[in-house]
């Protein structure tokens, strides 16, 4: 039961009734949207059955969410950090930012923390370049932005977002 269609048939019918023949593509956002919702990331089978639903090539919907930095192919830790490395953030430090927060991590870009808890990757451009290095933090709960860092203070931040783990993991036992 992991086609989509089988899992969500109500809801796929109610996004593609949004858009007109001709336009069927144009659903491929909120498509994308649900297939992540559940896991966190677009598995390529989901891809391939986007593709197929709105009429494009499954190497079209590979490439939306290669695109945007809210859509995954992968699965990842709880939370992303997604660090900024395009050129204005490089110029002020990004590159060494993200090398330095990864050694401190003890992870390459891409990987997760063997906690399961952060893992770490490079975007392009999230507009707060004249206040990098910066990131933003994408979790279950939503965004989190994080401008004019340094490593420490990232790792603070870093470290919040386990100690919140922990206190939610705490509740839910209780
Ligand atoms: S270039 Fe990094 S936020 Fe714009």
């Amino acid at each position: 039961m992991n086609r989509l269609a089988d899992k969500y048939p109500q809801e796929i019918k109610q996004i593609l009734e949004r858009y007109p023949e001709g336009y069927k593509r144009s659903a491929v956002m909120p498509l994308l949207y649900l297939a992540q919702r559940e896991t966190g990331y677009v598995s390529q089978e989901a891809m391939q059955e986007i593709g197929d639903l709105i009429g494009i090539a499954k190497t079209e919907v590979a490439t939306i969410v290669g695109f945007y930095t809210l859509y995954h192919d992968s699965s990842s830790g709880k939370y992303r950090v997604q660090v900024c490395t395009d050129l204005p953030c490089a110029l002020r430090g990004a590159d060494q930012f993200l090398e330095k927060l990864c050694e401190n991590l003890a992870v390459k870009v891409g990987e997760t923390t063997p906690d399961g808890m952060v893992t770490v990757e490079e975007v392009k451009c999230l507009a707060g370049c004249f206040r990098a290095p910066m990131f933003q933090v994408q979790s279950g709960a939503g965004i989190t932005y994080h401008e004019n860092q340094t490593v420490e203070s990232a790792m603070e931040v870093i470290d919040g977002l386990r100690q919140q783990a922990k206190g939610r993991e705490g509740e839910a036992k209780e």
